[in-house]
């Protein structure tokens, strides 16, 4: 599985690129907007901490066709290569995925919500598709059925896309969805934070220390106390 950072802010995207392998970085307007600086200015950071090897998900605003592809050719060509446009799946959107495929760019589908809304996001070239699990969830759904319907239908159809699923409020909500086999998730920088932690590890460790520092002296560890 492949484990994307859903999130604009310098700071949080490297303390988890600091404790596990991040693929990408995933934005949105509203996570742009939650940082209250100029957007280029985040998206700039970004890819200078994360280097032109990781993806950078980066959404169009416009909602004109004609406006998207305008609008990703010029966040191509301040972002670089490896950025991939995200395109909501409106019907504007489904014609600009068509448009930026043939021009070879790189497209995620997102606000996705159907099965059908993936299967044909990936028949107009989208590499990726983002389902909204928590959303689904909020209006009394099922988001872990809907990305597993999504990844059973892609296999079926013989479609090469891959689902980057998102919209993730808890542990359990990604858990499952990464036993459905999904191979991309990407999810708040706290979130991932709770999925690494366990207050037992803590207390284990706890443990372990002072049952060392008992046997020899505080502070003390098998490299300071060789005989
Ligand atoms: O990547 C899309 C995601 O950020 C939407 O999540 O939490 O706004 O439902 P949320």
């Amino acid at each position: 599985m492949k484990i994307y950072v859903d999130s604009a802010n310098i700071e949080s995207i490297k303390r988890v690129m600091d404790l596990c392998p991040v693929a990408g970085v995933t934005t949105n307007p509203t996570i742009l907007s939650r940082e209250k600086r100029n957007p280029w200015e985040s998206l700039y950071n970004i890819r200078r901490l994360i280097g032109d090897a990781i993806e950078l998900h980066t959404q169009v605003v416009s909602q004109k066709t004609e406006d998207m592809v305008e609008e990703a050719q010029f966040i191509v060509k301040r972002l670089g290569k490896n950025t991939f446009i995200k395109v909501p799946v409106s019907f504007e959107g489904f014609k600009a995925i068509r448009k930026m495929k043939s021009l070879g760019l790189n497209v995620t589908a997102t606000a996705v919500f159907t099965p059908m809304q993936a299967l044909v996001a990936s028949l107009c070239g989208a590499t990726y598709l983002a389902p909204y699990v928590n959303r689904v969830d909020m209006i009394s759904g099922d988001g872990v059925s809907l990305v597993q319907n999504i990844q059973s239908l892609l296999e079926k159809q013989g479609s090469k896309a891959e689902v980057l699923a998102a919209s993730f409020k808890s542990v359990e909500q990604i858990l499952r969805v990464a036993l459905t086999g999904a191979k991309c998730i990407t999810a708040s920088p706290s979130l991932w934070l709770e999925v690494l932690r366990h207050p037992l590890t803590d207390h284990a460790i706890q443990g372990f220390t002072t049952d060392f520092e008992k046997l020899t002296a505080p502070g003390k560890t098998l490299a300071t106390t060789v005989k």
